[in-house]
């Protein structure tokens, strides 16, 4: 068990509360002075109807006792709080020997065990390039299922592409002006987007052009032959080009119904609504008052009868549960469309939908990039395909002048997993609600706050294994308790105890689906194990069971980071 499990555990013998509720509570201090874990008594102080202080320090008597001494070295009160040091030989042993255990999949449980979440990211829209806000949700996505499954959960990668609504009647109207078969045949987007943009330009002096696309729509929504042939068409290219990027980041999907599939649903929807008597007409359109929940009301369909966003995702809902009966139903969507997702949720809790308080809206903020840092082909926006190619660019240049006699094949594969990981990383570093502004030189930067930083230090790591041998390491394999206490070092612990944090935090981001928990744990873990590694010996020991510690704690840190970059989708290298 994990010292932060047991010091839940044991106060929870002790004091009124669940053990969610401490764990929640349980705090990591800043300092090594104030302790290795922290349990604040403000919240006992009502229900004991004691002052906080009061609460700690009676605390303290009950909790030492002689079974604690074994891993706990001493509990410390300052003010409200109770200050845990973790005492350092049992850190030591347990930390490495429950690493060794786990292998390569540190920190994996089964706490979430038959809960089927459905995670709903990347969701890009057709017809339209696939720029760097789909890449922040495509990330964020993937890396929230990669948490909810290392935790035991049913996941179901959920991909609601952005395939039907009134634009495609002007991307009908605008394809038949102006089309080039050919252009489409070389880069469907570029050349869709061309006649989209084209339409918008054209129609601000040729006003029929409105009328003509949403007759297009209105055929589309019909099934009409042409519109839907055209429909289709656009987008099946579509999907081939958003197929190489997924492919590329070696993303799956479980589910990619688009919205078109939605529609057939939306009259059940209707149903539902008339049923339960929301549907109110306003200016010939219909639409949910919210007002109880202080929220605009929710239009539903349009006074033409043609459907809207908001019903699609309705219809979602009902499907999501009926095909997955699922647990939690996670939106990885940008802010923009906060309001969006209140209203879907709010219309489905008063519609009484089965599982209406389980959907979750999942917000990012925006991405920019420094200036001057990048040009592109499509004017302001950036795309994800530029944004990943620059970066191998870049990467491969650095190794290469890294490492001269690196061979081609390998310098090839390694820029592709360092170039991409530096981009998925800076997209999940920080807190996700913050804008992102990209700098190469940061994101590339081999010490700063970066994916290769990382990567660099886990290829540290394999060095030290590979120089150590397969002959020391098998001694490595059945190290002894013995020799495992002698990793007391300020240093030794400070990496120790951030292995130990790491199952922690995954547990901690997937419960605010946010990534960068788990991310900070890791870089601190990496910054940790460097300063060790500049300070001690490591292979150099003379003492040959300190050796044999101190590289298993290198193996732990190494299978500790590995697995904290995988869960972020962030494969590794050899050497770097
Ligand atoms: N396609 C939309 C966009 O690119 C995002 C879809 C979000 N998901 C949803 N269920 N509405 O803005």
């Amino acid at each position: 068990m994990n010292s932060d499990t047991k010091i839940v555990d044991l106060l929870a013998q002790h004091i009124d509360l669940t053990k969610e509720e401490i764990a929640e509570v349980l705090e990591i201090p800043p300092r090594a002075e104030l302790g290795d874990f922290a349990f604040p008594c403000f919240r006992l102080a009502k229900t004991m109807r004691q002052a906080p202080q009061k609460i700690a320090v009676e605390l303290k008597e009950k909790i030492e006792t002689a079974d604690t001494a074994a891993f706990i070295e001493r509990i410390e009160v300052a003010g409200a709080y109770l200050n845990f040091f973790i005492k350092r030989s049992y850190r030591a042993v347990n930390v490495i020997r429950r690493s060794l255990a786990a292998g390569e999949t540190p920190g994996a449980t089964d706490k979430l065990a038959g809960q089927r979440i459905i995670v709903e990211y990347s969701s890009p829209n057709i017809a339209k390039p696939f720029h760097v806000g789909h890449a922040f949700t495509t990330f964020l996505g993937e890396a929230i299922a990669n948490l909810y499954e290392y935790q035991g959960a049913e996941v179901f990668r959920f991909n609601h592409l952005g395939d039907y609504g009134t634009q495609f009647g002007k991307l009908i109207v605008a394809w038949k002006l102006w089309g080039d078969e050919e252009a489409l045949a070389k880069n469907a987007i570029t050349e869709l987007t061309r006649v989209y943009v084209k339409f918008h330009q054209e129609v601000e002096t040729r006003q029929e052009l409105d009328d003509e696309a949403r007759e297009a729509f209105r055929r589309l929504e019909n099934k009409e032959e042409e519109e839907l042939k055209l429909w289709q068409q656009f987008r099946d290219v579509s999907l081939e080009e958003f197929d190489k990027i997924y492919s590329r980041l070696k993303i799956e999907f479980d589910n990619t119904n688009g919205e078109s599939f939605y529609t057939n649903i939306i009259p059940e929807v209707i149903e539902r609504l008339r049923e339960k008597d929301l549907l109110i007409e306003s200016e010939g359109a219909q639409v949910v008052d919210l007002e109880e929940y202080d929220l605009k009301p929710c239009l539903i369909l349009k006074s033409d009868g043609s459907t809207i966003y908001a019903s699609r995702d309705l219809a979602a809902i009902l499907y999501r549960v009926k095909e997955y009966d699922y647990d939690l139903n996670i939106y990885v969507v940008g802010l923009p469309q906060k309001n969006h997702f209140e209203q879907v949720f709010a219309v489905a809790k008063k519609a009484d939908f089965p599982k209406a308080e389980n959907n979750v809206h999942v917000a990012f903020g925006t991405v920019k990039m420094a200036d001057g840092g990048f040009s592109t082909r499509s004017g302001n926006v950036i795309l994800l395909d530029d944004l990943l190619e620059t970066s191998v660019v870049k990467t491969s240049a650095i190794i290469r002048s890294n490492n001269e006699d690196m061979p081609e094949a390998e310098l090839k594969d390694s820029a592709e997993k360092i170039g991409l990981g530096a981009v998925r990383y800076a997209f999940l570093r920080a807190g996700r609600e913050r804008d992102i502004i990209f700098s190469w030189e940061e994101m590339l930067d081999f010490e700063g706050d970066t994916a290769p930083y990382l990567q660099y230090t886990i290829a540290r790591c394999k060095a030290l294994v590979r120089k150590a041998g397969p002959a020391t390491m098998a001694e490595v394999e059945s190290v002894s308790d013995a020799a495992l206490e002698l990793l007391l070092e300020d240093e030794e612990q400070e990496v120790l105890k951030n292995i130990e944090l790491f199952p922690l935090s995954i547990e901690r981001a997937g419960k605010a689906y946010e990534p960068s928990i788990m991310m900070r744990q890791i870089l601190t873990l990496a910054r940790a194990f460097n300063k060790f590694y500049h300070n001690q010996p490591i292979l150099r020991c003379e003492n040959r069971d300190l050796l044999l510690a101190r590289l298993a704690l290198t193996e732990a840190v190494e299978r500790t980071l590995s697995a904290g970059l995988k869960l972020a989708g962030i494969e590794t290298v050899e050497r770097m």
